[in-house]
């Protein structure tokens, strides 16, 4: 079956959802942020992983629901966090309603998340428990990991690879792991999709850090250059550190310690730097390797071809996105 069918099954038990109800202002925004698209990456991957190891895919509705309701939530707070204006092409929660409202809301659906696993009996709905609890912490780590790295200049990038690790593909991997768990395969197979998923993860982050900085403003759906704005201490930044020369690295360095009014110099001298230096031909690069380690765990994976070269199809379109 292919990417469009599960998302378009997931988008439709979405929507037969309410989510609206009393008191308003806290559950509009969640239906705001639920309703404004995105590319549903992560519930496809549940209902692709439980369609593998078992008859009947839509068992792991609920569980894919559960983890796109849980990444709604870390992108509200994660905008916070960011100050971030955009989410995918309209306004962030925070700035449409408050910051008191984003991080309410965002409870909420953090809440939310947990109580749709209460659809599995207790030996599914414990593993499925215990593994989100697991990666909610793990995400909370990454993202202390990603504040505290803004205000650091001695960030290594394997320092990098761990916090994204831990901020983004175990929620990719746990996606997975769930419809494994969901199809009640074995631990083996279960551990195996969710290593596919921690590499590709770290592909999929890699390509979000480079789409910050040069992908296009008309489809981006997110400010560009907002990376370059918060300091962060991306793949692009780390690896112009390594290979600039000694002015270009003192430009980056003095623009990285500064929060600015106005961005638009820091953001075309930084850029400029960026792409003199070749980072983004070494950041696809990169994305590749992780690309074809996850690929490789593929292999090793006792499914159908068929099965093999859906997973990978995805893998492929995941890392040739734009948005
Ligand atoms: C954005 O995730 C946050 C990251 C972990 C990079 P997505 O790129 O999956 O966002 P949507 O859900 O498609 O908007
Ligand atoms: C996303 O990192 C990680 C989480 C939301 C947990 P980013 O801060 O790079 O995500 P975007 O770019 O805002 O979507
Ligand atoms: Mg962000
Ligand atoms: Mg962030
Ligand atoms: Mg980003």
């Amino acid at each position: 079956m292919n990417i469009l069918h599960y998302q378009q099954e997931f988008l439709a038990y979405l929507e037969s959802k309410q989510w609206v109800r009393e008191p308003k202002n806290l559950y509009e925004p969640i239906d705001y942020i639920l309703q404004l698209g995105g590319k549903r990456i992560r519930p496809v991957l549940t209902l692709m992983a439980a369609d593998i190891f078992s008859s009947n895919y839509k068992k792991a509705m609920p569980a894919a629901l559960a983890v796109e309701v849980f990444h709604n939530f870390t992108l509200v707070h994660d905008d916070i966090m960011d100050d971030a204006p955009l989410r995918r092409g309209k306004q962030t929660v925070h700035e449409k309603w408050d910051i008191n409202t984003g991080i309410l809301s965002g409870d909420a659906m953090l809440i939310l998340a947990y109580q749709y696993f209460e659809n599995y009996e207790s030996a599914v709905f414990q593993k499925l428990a215990k593994l989100f609890g697991k990666t909610a912490l793990e995400v909370c780590d990454g993202q202390q990991l990603d504040v505290d790295f803004e205000t650091r200049n001695d960030v290594s990038i394997d320092e990098y690879i761990n916090m994204i690790r831990l901020k983004t593909s175990v929620l990719v991997a746990a996606a997975l792991k769930m419809g494994a768990i969901v199809a009640e395969t074995n631990e083996e197979n279960a551990n195996l999709i969710y290593d596919f998923g921690l590499n590709l993860g770290l592909a999929f982050q890699l390509q979000d850090d480079y789409l910050d900085t040069f992908g296009d403003p008309e489809t981006f759906g997110k400010q560009i250059g907002g990376d370059i704005i918060e300091n962060k201490k991306t793949f692009l930044y780390l690896k112009a550190l390594e290979v600039a020369n000694e002015s270009d690295k003192n430009k980056l360095r003095f623009f990285y310690q500064r929060k600015l009014e106005d961005n638009s110099i820091k953001i075309a001298e930084v850029t400029r730097i960026f792409e003199i230096n070749d980072i983004p031909v070494l950041i696809k690069e990169q994305i590749k390797d992780y690309t074809d380690i996850a690929f490789k765990t593929l292999s090793a994976m006792s499914i159908t071809e068929d099965s093999k070269e859906n997973l990978k199809n995805f893998g492929l379109w995941l890392m040739n996105r734009s948005v």
